[in-house]
């Protein structure tokens, strides 16, 4: 609320639209009491007007730039950063390409005020690595054309020798991507002459003051600046100003825009060159023919500058003292005088420096250019020379004052004629305001047809004698009744005796002021010419920086045509900038020159109230006052504030007019604040504006918000179907892949065992074929043939047939040991089959019998090793042949079995009695050998068990059933001498007869039934026992002893 207060404060307004009474008084008082307050800044609607304080004012700080970053004009305390921020935000946001026109007198501010524009629009854009450095370029750019293009001047110690207009460019984001930079018309003159008091351009104090001694002593200067003529041989200090430091800061500054070192140096090197250049003494001479002649009075001078640039000394000393003419289709060189030698120096130099100032501003354009292709929204700053009158005006006064002029004009133009035209043009209801329009004096000047500067270049191009004289004559005639232009013949005819207008002048009745200038000069600067000569020579220097600087110098590009004039070039280069000015949006910034004296805070209410009425602000005032701030198509009007209108929001189906007119209803706003035009919406207070600005921000955020809340689920469900879709396709081709790596794999597993079992096949059909199997199949003949030798040897070495014969060969080879064994054993197994088959049927018996004794006497009874000897006969009686016995066989008739004499044991007594027994299949039979009668005899089926000892003896007890009629005398104790083979045949003939062998016991003890019970038997070995037989003693009725050996 405070800034809108400050614009309220009655006694000193800041928006000068709300001043009342509206007077000239009261709008100076104004502007003083703010100025007083250090308030250098008021408003008249959004033109700002800077009153120059002289003094830092701690109103720069980062800070205030960001108490006006994105503030609404009208709602801050006046200040140039809020107009500055305006233009910005208006070509960030609505697209619109701005123009910041700054003008005022010279010294009132404007390129301080530039600067602050500048530096305002960096510190507020975006930054980054890329934006910073493009904005330092930008930046840097100020201090390299300040020390090469300003210079002090009565009025200002930093005037600004040449018209600056940079277009800022920016992307759609806002943020700075480059520039260029226009430069109008240098003050080239003041190269080589600059009244007492002023300077020369900076560059060369600073230089001077600030190069290093080495730096010096390479461009061959001296320190000292009184040493130079250019410089006017005088101190050149400037209170507060330190030009080395200043150098420096233009170093650095070229190092930032991108000057490589040797650039610099080269850049240097000229300007050195300037310098020496103006102390290259003439002195006069004749030559044979008489003619005057000149010649370098010294040539060190010259010779330093030819070292320089290299360059032949000769060529620039011929170049500088004679000039080559065509005469009659021949070229004469002619010697020139010393003045014309002074002329064409100076021209050299002053030459040598514009243009070195136009390489200086396109080398700086290379740097900060964007490049082609991007599109950019622009942003200029105009910083012109301002308005100046001198004591003595020449040709450059009159351009620049021009060029004011026709700012001015555009002023006129845009903000007060423009403006009453359209309101008029819109119908709106309006009454004229009246202000003085400055065309008739842009006409006077610039016409093409009779215009001074047309005039001028008539003059120059003219045959024959030509001088100013000829020139102010043609003016006066011209502009006899010129309300805008007089001079001393002008006024004479009007009878006035004006002693201020000399008779080498006219004067033109400026906006700003009545200017005199003196036409002295006009024609040659005008012209600007350079001796052919001189640019000759320069070209032909080995110095590249110097040597491009004057392109014409080259001998076959030599042309006739005269180049355009100073005059005509300035006003074709203005008429593009105005060209581009139009089409931009404009905002103003006024400068107002407080006081002549630089004082800080000092103000001069005449020299101000002149500038007021000059710059017309009551005028403005006026119109600003009856008009309305803002006017705009009702198209983008309403594009732009229909969201604000429920009707009108998202799309308005009717014409625009009515769509504008159904939102403002919707919004209620006064109907005093709206015109409706033809085409446009007018609003009257800038607070309305932005009321409705304030409003469309918020919307706007609202609507963002609701566009990135839509987006964002857009995104999602999009991103969602993407990932499907994807996850879908990735799984699909994993499946198959996988498959097809698995069918690859079974394929492959196919294909080799295809390859094995094919192979293994064919090597096995062909292996026969192959070396490879050939040691198997040798290997496998010598195997057969060592089996083979030892079979056919083995069957040649048969061991004896002989059952008893083990003998058999050992295998030769140990792997043969196995088949040996084997074939041993079968051939053990053959001989005792063969054997076996050549053995009679009585043998056979006799061998089983043997058997059959070995496997029940075999290691258990001593005496078996002896029957192993005795051949089992069976009749050892001879019943057949002994007619004696031939009842007994009867008794055994075929069924003999065995028939020997035996002794019967008494087991009563332990005496023996001899028997014979015979032993038929069924029965064993007892007789006594005398009556060879049976005695006795058994049924084999009787016998249940034997038991013999196991001595060699031949005594046998058999065990009989109790039950049988033969048992019934208790068991048989028998002494054989063939007891082995006895026992033998008796199992024999009860396996036979019964299927079950004889239980045979071979004991030591042993009992047997007695028909008086039982009688224990037990078997002593004894020497006593009878070698006849075992010897059997009763011990008691139930013991008996059997001694046997
Ligand atoms: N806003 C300001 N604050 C403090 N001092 C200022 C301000 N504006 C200008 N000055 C002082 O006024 C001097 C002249 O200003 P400046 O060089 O901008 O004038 P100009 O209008 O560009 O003049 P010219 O037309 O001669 O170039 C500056 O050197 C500076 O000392
Ligand atoms: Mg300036």
């Amino acid at each position: 609320m405070e800034a809108t207060n400050s614009l309220l404060d009655t006694a000193a307004v800041g928006d000068l639209v709300l001043l009342d009474p509206l007077t000239e008084e009261s709008l100076l008082r104004t502007l003083q009491e703010r100025f007083q307050r250090s308030d250098i800044y008021t408003y008249i609607g959004n033109v700002v007007i800077s009153v120059n304080p002289y003094r830092s004012l701690p109103i720069y700080t980062p800070e205030t730039v960001q108490e006006y970053h994105n503030c609404n004009f009208f709602a801050v305390k006046p200040h140039i950063y809020a107009i500055a921020d305006d233009a910005y935000r208006s070509l960030r946001d609505r697209d619109r390409d701005q123009c910041i026109l700054i003008t005022g007198e010279s010294g009132a501010g404007k390129t301080e005020a530039s600067k602050l524009v500048m530096s305002y629009v960096a510190a507020v854009s975006s930054k980054g690595e890329e934006v910073d450095k493009v904005k330092e370029q930008l930046l840097q750019s100020n201090p390299v054309l300040e020390a090469f293009g300003n210079a002090k001047t009565i009025r200002n110690d930093n005037s600004s020798r040449f018209g600056k207009y940079m277009d800022v460019e920016f992307d759609f984001k806002g943020e700075p991507l480059g520039g260029v930079i226009s430069n109008y018309l240098l003050e080239k003159s003041r190269i080589v002459r600059h009244v007492k008091g002023e300077r020369n351009f900076h560059i060369f104090y600073q230089l001077l003051a600030g190069g290093s001694a080495q730096l010096l002593q390479q461009l061959k200067l001296r320190q000292d600046c009184r040493h130079y003529g250019y410089l006017n041989r005088e101190r050149s200090n400037l209170p507060g100003v330190d030009d080395a430091a200043n150098f420096r800061a233009m170093q650095d500054a070229m190092r930032v825009i991108g000057f490589s070192p040797e650039e610099v140096t080269a850049l240097l090197e000229v300007t050195a060159v300037v310098l020496k250049l103006g102390n290259v003494e003439l002195s006069s001479g004749y030559q044979a023919s008489g003619m005057e002649a000149c010649s370098i009075a010294e040539s060190q001078e010259l010779r330093e500058i030819c070292e320089l640039i290299g360059l032949d000394t000769s060529t620039l000393e011929q170049a500088l003292c004679s000039r080559t003419v065509k005469a009659r289709d021949e070229m004469v060189l002619t010697t020139l005088t010393v003045p014309q030698g002074y002329y064409g120096r100076d021209a050299l130099a002053k030459n040598i420096y514009s243009r070195l100032f136009d390489w200086l501003v396109n080398r700086i354009n290379t740097s900060i250019q964007v490049k082609p292709g991007k599109q950019r929204k622009v942003m200029g700053v105009l910083d012109i020379y301002g308005f100046e009158i001198f004591q003595d005006n020449g040709f450059e006064q009159f351009i620049i004052n021009y060029c004011n002029e026709k700012l001015q004009q555009i002023f006129i133009l845009m903000t007060l004629k423009e403006e009453q035209e359209e309101y008029i043009r819109e119908g709106i209801r309006w009454t004229p305001v009246e202000f003085f329009d400055n065309s008739i004096i842009c006409n006077l000047i610039e016409n093409s047809k009779g215009g001074i500067l047309a005039m001028l270049d008539e003059e120059c191009l003219r045959p024959g004698v030509v001088n100013e004289d000829t020139f102010l004559t043609k003016l006066n005639q011209l502009f006899a009744t010129h309300k805008h232009y007089e001079s001393r013949e002008t006024q004479n005819a009007r009878h006035v005796m004006d002693a201020s207008l000399p008779p080498q002048c006219f004067r033109i009745h400026h906006y700003a002021g009545k200017v005199t200038y003196n036409v002295t000069g006009f024609i040659e600067k005008n012209n600007d010419l350079l001796f052919r000569d001189l640019s000759q020579a320069m070209w032909a220097a080995r110095h590249t920086l110097l040597r491009s600087l004057f392109p014409e110098g080259d001998p076959q590009k030599v042309s006739l045509k005269l180049p355009p004039t100073a005059g005509f070039q300035f006003k074709s280069s203005v008429a593009t900038l105005m060209k581009n000015l139009y089409s931009k949006n404009p905002n103003y910034i006024r400068c107002i020159k407080p006081n002549e004296t630089k004082t800080a805070m000092l103000f001069t209410p005449e020299l101000v109230l002149a500038q007021i009425r000059y710059l017309g602000l009551l005028e403005n005032v006026r119109v600003r006052r009856a008009g309305y701030a803002f006017r705009q198509l009702y198209g983008p009007f309403l594009e732009r504030y229909k969201m604000l209108g429920t009707r009108t929001w998202p799309r308005w189906a009717g014409g625009n007019r009515d769509g504008v007119e159904v939102l403002l209803e919707e919004l209620a706003i006064p109907a005093e604040e709206l015109a409706f035009g033809h085409t446009k919406i007018f609003i009257r207070s800038p607070c309305t504006l932005f009321d409705l600005e304030k409003r469309r921000q918020e919307r706007v955020v609202q609507l963002a918000t609701l566009i990135q809340k839509m987006f964002r689920g857009w995104r999602c469900w999009t991103q969602y179907q993407l990932m499907r879709k994807s996850q879908i396709v990735i799984s699909a081709w994993f499946r198959g892949h996988a498959q097809k790596n698995r069918y690859k794999q079974m394929k492959r597993s196919a294909l080799i065992i295809q390859a094995y079992a094919r192979g293994w096949k064919v090597r096995r059909a062909y292996r026969r074929f192959f070396r490879s199997g050939a040691s198997a199949r040798l290997a496998n003949f010598i195997y057969r043939r060592l089996v083979q030798r030892f079979l056919v040897g083995l069957e040649r070495n048969l061991p004896p047939l002989s059952v008893m014969d083990q003998t058999w060969p050992p295998a030769p080879y140990k792997f043969l040991d196995d088949a040996n064994q084997e074939l041993r054993s079968i051939f053990c197994r053959w001989k005792c089959k063969k054997y076996r088959e050549q053995l009679t049927p009585q043998r056979r018996a006799l061998l089983q019998a043997k058997l059959c004794a070995s496997e029940l006497f075999k290691d258990k009874k001593a005496l078996y090793p002896k029957s192993l000897a005795q051949p089992f006969c069976g009749e050892y009686l001879g019943l057949a042949q002994n007619p004696k016995y031939q009842k007994l066989h009867a008794v055994a008739k075929d069924n003999l079995v065995m028939a020997d004499a035996v002794r019967k044991v008494n087991k009563a007594s332990g005496k023996t009695v001899p028997r014979l027994l015979l032993l038929t299949t069924e029965r064993l039979v007892l007789a006594e050998p005398r009556a060879a009668q049976p005695k006795a005899t058994l049924s084999l089926g009787d016998i249940h068990g034997a038991s013999v000892t196991r001595f060699s003896d031949g005594l046998l007890a058999l065990h009989l059933r109790e039950s049988t009629t033969g048992g019934a005398k208790g068991d048989l104790l028998l002494v054989s001498d063939h007891l082995i083979e006895l026992v033998t045949r008796l199992h024999q003939a009860l396996l036979g007869a019964t299927a079950r062998g004889l239980a045979l016991h071979i004991t030591d003890r042993f009992s047997t039934r007695g028909p008086k019970g039982d009688v224990d038997v037990t078997v002593v070995e004894s020497e006593r026992a009878g070698s006849e037989g075992p010897v059997c003693k009763k011990r008691g009725n139930r013991r008996m002893e059997v001694l046997v050996h």
